[in-house]
């Protein structure tokens, strides 16, 4: 995977992990719908976030992933991240929004942006995004995304059973 990945939308700057970001991911990450929704990508303390960043910046030299990337207003505030994680010998898309910054639609813009452009570098034609049933708003931006709902049942995620929802966005039909 190449480095130096940057995309600029309107409003938003998606961009590699820098070691100094370490206490704004730990601060994005504490909020009550990641607690709930994502739990095991809440870093409670700056050493735990910049240990993962280390990490992830690392992944950006291999071809495995996690592929994770800042977004970042274009004032430079750090709000989040979209992500494609390797599930099998597939890929998930993944984001989060600090809840300060939500319901503006910056995580449906910069999945809209992220999507064509890292599909390409992992040369795939489709990406799976995979919810919890009730995370109403993150089903949201996957529809608005234009991904398409393959199945709802139930099933493990994050170590729990719950009602889940698998979303699929295609390059082709
Ligand atoms: C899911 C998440 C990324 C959404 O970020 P965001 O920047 O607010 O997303 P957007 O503004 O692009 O879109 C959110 C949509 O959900 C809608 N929404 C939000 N909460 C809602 C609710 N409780 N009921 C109905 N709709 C809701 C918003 O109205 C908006 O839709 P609209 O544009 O049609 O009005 C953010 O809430 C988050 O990070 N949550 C915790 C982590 C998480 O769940 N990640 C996804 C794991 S699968």
């Amino acid at each position: 995977m190449a480095s130096n990945f940057m995309i600029e939308t309107d409003r938003l700057m998606i961009t590699e992990f820098r070691a100094e970001m370490a206490e704004q991911v730990h601060l994005n990450s504490l909020d009550e719908d990641n607690r709930k929704f994502v739990p095991d990508e809440v870093f409670e303390t700056v050493e735990e976030a910049d240990g993962t960043i280390r990490f992830l910046m690392e992944c950006y030299q291999g071809t495995e992933g996690p592929f994770v990337y800042p977004v970042l207003l274009r004032s430079g505030e750090n709000i989040g991240y979209v992500q494609a994680v390797p599930v099998g010998d597939q890929w998930e898309v993944g984001y989060h929004i600090a809840a300060q910054y939500t319901n503006h639609g910056y995580a449906s813009e910069a999945v809209m942006a992220f999507l064509p452009a890292i599909m390409d570098r992992l040369g795939i034609e489709r990406i799976w995004g995979i919810c919890r049933e009730d995370n109403v708003a993150s089903r949201r931006v996957l529809e608005k995304c234009s991904f398409e709902l393959q199945s709802q049942g139930t099933g493990m995620y994050h170590g729990q059973q719950h009602g889940i929802c698998k979303y699929v966005y295609s390059l082709k039909e």
